[in-house]
C-alpha cells in the first residue's frame, strides 16, 4: 500500500527552527525514519513538504490516483485551512494527523485543528516518533 506523507509550512526548517520546542531533528531525519518504518511495515512512501497551501491541496487531490492513505502534519495550516480540510474530505482516503508537539499544551490558537475531524486518528506530542506511530496505524488500517 502507498502512503503519501505531507508536511506543511516551516517544517523544512526543522533542526534550526525553535529547537527547544521542535527538537534537533531535521525533516531529512524524519524522512529517513519514515522510510525505515515504511520498509518494516511493507508500505511505499511518497514524502513531501510545502510552504504553500494550494500546493498541499493539489497534492491531496492527486492522491486519489496515487495513494491509499495520507499521513499529514499540516503545521500552521492545521489551525486555519478549510481548503485542506475540504480536500482531505473530498479524496476519501484514510488520514492520520501528526504534530510533533502537544498542540493542546501550547497557545490557544493551536488547540483546534481543521484536519482532526477528517482524520481517523491524531497523534501529537511524541516528537518524530509520532510519524512512526501514524505509519503503523495506517498500515493497520490499510491491511
Ligand atoms: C506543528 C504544530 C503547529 O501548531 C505548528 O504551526 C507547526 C508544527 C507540530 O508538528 O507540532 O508548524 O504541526
Amino acid at each position: 500500500k502507498r502512503v503519501l506523507v505531507l508536511n506543511g509550512p516551516n517544517l523544512n526548517l526543522l533542526g534550526t527552527r525553535e529547537p527547544g520546542t521542535y527538537g534537533a531533528e531535521t525533516l531529512k531525519d524524519i524522512e529517513a525514519l519514515c522510510h525505515v518504518a515504511a520498509e518494516e511495515l511493507g508500505l511505499s512512501l511518497d514524502f513531501r513538504q510545502s510552504n504553500y497551501e494550494g500546493e498541499l491541496v493539489t497534492w491531496i487531490q492527486d492522491a486519489r490516483k496515487t495513494a491509499d492513505g495520507i499521513l499529514i502534519n499540516p503545521a500552521a495550516y492545521s489551525h486555519t485551512s478549510v481548503a485542506i480540510h475540504d480536500a482531505l474530505r473530498a479524496v476519501n482516503l484514510p488520514v492520520a494527523e501528526v504534530h510533533l508537539t502537544n498542540i493542546h499544551q501550547r497557545e490557544a490558537f493551536r488547540h483546534h485543528s481543521y484536519v482532526s475531524s477528517v482524520a481517523f486518528g491524531v497523534i501529537c506530542g511524541f516528537g518524530t516518533l509520532g510519524y512512526r506511530l501514524a505509519l503503523m496505524a495506517l498500515a493497520d488500517k490499510l491491511k
